[in-house]
């Protein structure tokens, strides 16, 4: 170790702006329900519920409760030719919820992971169907699927690709994005205008032939590019143009599952069924690092074929279905069943969208999107120093109101609890009101 290093030195952070950070590190030590603590005792509301994980908040007993007992009797287990009794259990309770013909589950401990994951089961069922043509992916302008190779050829984040643009995947198209300010902007929900934009799909069928095609990928609602609802119809037309051509749909819902907009899945929530769901974060609360893809039955069927011995799928991680992880995961089920967290969500949905909306006429915001309970605020950049006014929107609030959110750019976002009280969440904007309109 660097004798001279300060404390702060040797953790490289992730996504964060390391050296301006470390002037003024902001450090957590504790959190229970709806609020972080740091060393020195001040309590922070989190308006973001973690990193969109902590939906029935922090330190809940019960999960707290299971992981404990967990580790003290079955800490970890192979991954590989066996495995523990949570992982099956957890693997039953996810498929319960999804929509009928999803019955499938493979565990990763990521999104990121879970993406990539995905990406090659599609590719491998179109292989084993004796299909080896379909190797084309397709994924969306402005999408955020994971920061591995796979989600990130398939994402359309524009900073996250940049430094790798040469090594990205090959045959990978993207169909155009649909946030639309000029025709949208402080659209409450779904937005009118748009449908026609998942014609692209239909124009990239045409141009490979279908016949090329594996699988589009979106995020039901696009949640890091900042909330994106989909416009009315979208997914469903999606969802025909991929019948047609024999493509498979994947919802990427790491985001949206588990009560985020108000449902099990946001595929219940559109009423559209895609053939993978790809999910992280709110299936352990965030509480044990754990995602898992979904499959329906026909993609699972199409694995068990040939001699019994074989392994169907040459794919897994060490800790793929780990025993803690899916604990964790099952108290996090019993939750959301015994105290209705779905509902929960549901009823804070429209006080949630007043909250958001109420900034519609502010004098520094160009747009408001909701959907469910994820949010954004959209200022106008300042002239010459575009990301200047969220980041100090986004720290005035984290070290003078002691609330916590999240900035992408001048884009404030949102992502309470699904159990929040609706006072607590309505003084928390107040407060983001005060910094916004302290600031120039
Ligand atoms: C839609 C979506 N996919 C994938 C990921 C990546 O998840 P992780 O950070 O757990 O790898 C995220 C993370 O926010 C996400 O929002």
């Amino acid at each position: 170790m660097n004798s001279t290093a300060n404390k702060f030195d040797a953790y490289w952070m992730p996504f964060t702006a390391n050296r301006d950070f470390k002037k003024q590190p902001r450090i957590i030590t504790g959190a229970s329900g709806h609020h972080y603590t740091m060393d020195d005792g001040t309590r922070l509301y989190d308006m973001f519920s973690g990193l969109w994980t902590s939906g029935i908040g922090h330190c809940h007993p019960k999960v707290v409760a299971a992981v404990q007992q967990q580790v003290a009797t079955l800490d970890y287990c192979m991954s590989f030719q066996m495995s523990n009794d949570k992982a099956f259990a957890l693997a039953e309770r996810v498929t319960d919820l999804a929509p009928d013909g999803i019955s499938h589950c493979f565990f990763t401990n990521s999104g990121s992971e879970s993406v990539d994951t995905a990406l090659k089961i599609a590719l491998a069922f179109h292989r084993a169907r004796g299909e080896s043509s379909r190797t084309r992916l397709i994924g969306r302008e402005k999408g955020y699927h994971g920061v591995n190779f796979g989600g990130m050829s398939v994402g359309g984040m524009v900073p996250n690709r940049k430094a790798f643009s040469a090594n990205l995947m090959p045959g990978v198209d993207h169909l155009r994005h649909t946030l639309n300010i000029e025709h949208n902007a402080f659209t409450r929900g779904q937005p009118e205008w748009g449908t026609h934009l998942a014609d692209d799909l239909e124009r990239l069928a045409e141009l490979h032939d279908g016949s090329n095609i594996a699988a589009v990928i979106v995020e039901p609602v696009a949640g890091s590019a900042g909330v994106i609802p989909p416009p009315v119809g979208y997914l469903q037309r999606l969802r025909e143009i991929c019948d047609r051509h024999g493509i498979l749909l994947i919802f990427d819902e790491v985001i949206t599952a588990f009560g985020r907009v108000g449902k099990g899945f946001g595929a219940q929530r559109f009423d559209v069924v895609p053939d993978i769901i790809t999910t992280a974060k709110g299936l352990t609360n965030g509480v044990i690092p754990m995602g898992a893809v979904l499959v329906s039955d026909a993609i699972f069927d199409a694995f068990m074929q040939g001699p019994e011995q074989m392994i169907e799928l040459f794919h897994g991680y060490t800790y793929s279905g780990h025993p803690v992880a899916a604990a964790a995961g099952l108290a996090v089920m019993d939750v959301y069943n015994e105290e209705g967290t779905f509902e929960q969500s549901v009823i804070l949905e429209t006080k949630f969208a007043d909250f958001l909306h109420s900034f519609d006429d502010h004098d520094k915001v160009i747009d408001v999107r909701n959907f469910g309970l994820m949010g954004a605020i959209e200022m106008a950049p300042r002239e010459g120093a575009p990301g200047s006014r969220g980041l100090e929107v986004y720290k005035k609030c984290f070290w003078d109101e002691h609330v916590v959110l999240r900035n992408g750019m001048d884009t404030l976002v949102f992502s309470p609890f699904l159990n929040s009280d609706a006072d607590e969440l309505e003084q928390s904007f107040e407060a983001v009101r005060r910094v916004m309109d302290s600031i120039d």
